[in-house]
């Protein structure tokens, strides 16, 4: 598979743990820059790809109890890998800009640091199924987890439970290790402070890809 080549459009992607408002913000970022004129492709992981929704059926399926932390990690790689060779890098090749919700990142961020098998372990299979595709940008939404746990109870309805406060370690984890991944590519990332109300997140997030346009 070659992953690196005929690569002409943008490739930008939006990071960031639970209830930090990635889908809602993301949604309205593509209709505004489609308003604009520009030829975006909006996509996730695993993006509606036949072979990449079979690989994520496996990670998830919940009576695969017994599945390895790196067997997630790899499986979680060979649906992004999947996911780029059909989808992203053909639209990159017509020259779209490609706004993908997770990517890379969130290996690095769920598998490397809060699962504990390490940024650099996860980042070399990553870079196996991927290639030298990276983003250009990637616009990671901060948020504490106790404001984004908050955020999901509150559309389900219900208050933070026991459950979810036990939950809050691997979401403070993530978090990190979110952190830990910007200090390695500075350069790449824009930290958008996800603790503002919808409106004013979606703001900065505009304002911040506008500027890199
Ligand atoms: P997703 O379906 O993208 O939900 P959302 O972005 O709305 O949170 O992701 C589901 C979960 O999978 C989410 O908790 C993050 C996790 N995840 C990983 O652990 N590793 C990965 O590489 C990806 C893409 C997601």
């Amino acid at each position: 598979m070659e992953v690196a080549t005929g690569k002409k459009g943008r490739f930008i992607t939006i990071e960031g743990g639970e209830g930090a408002g990635k889908s809602t913000v993301i949604a309205k970022l593509y209709e505004e820059l489609k308003t604009r004129g520009v030829d975006v492709l909006l996509t996730r992981e695993p993006g509606g790809i036949d072979i990449a929704e079979k690989i994520r059926e496996i990670i998830l399926n919940p009576a695969h109890t017994q599945m390895d932390e790196r067997t997630e990690a790899l499986l979680y790689a060979a649906a992004r890998g999947q996911h780029l060779a059909e989808k992203v890098l053909p639209a990159l090749a017509e020259g779209k800009l490609v706004l993908c919700d997770r990517f890379i990142d969130s290996s690095l961020a769920y598998q490397g640091h809060a699962r504990g098998l390490g940024i650099d372990a996860v980042y070399q299979i990553n870079r196996f199924a991927v290639g030298d595709c990276m983003p250009e940008l990637t616009l990671f939404f901060d948020v504490q987890p106790e404001t984004g746990l908050a955020r999901i109870n509150a559309s389900r309805g219900r208050e933070v439970n026991r459950l979810d406060l036990e939950g809050m370690r691997f979401h403070e984890l993530v978090r990190e290790g979110y952190q830990l991944v910007m200090e390695r590519d500075p350069e790449r990332f824009v930290v958008i402070d996800a603790e503002q109300p919808m409106e004013q997140v979606y703001q900065s997030a505009l304002q911040a890809l506008l500027d890199r346009l």
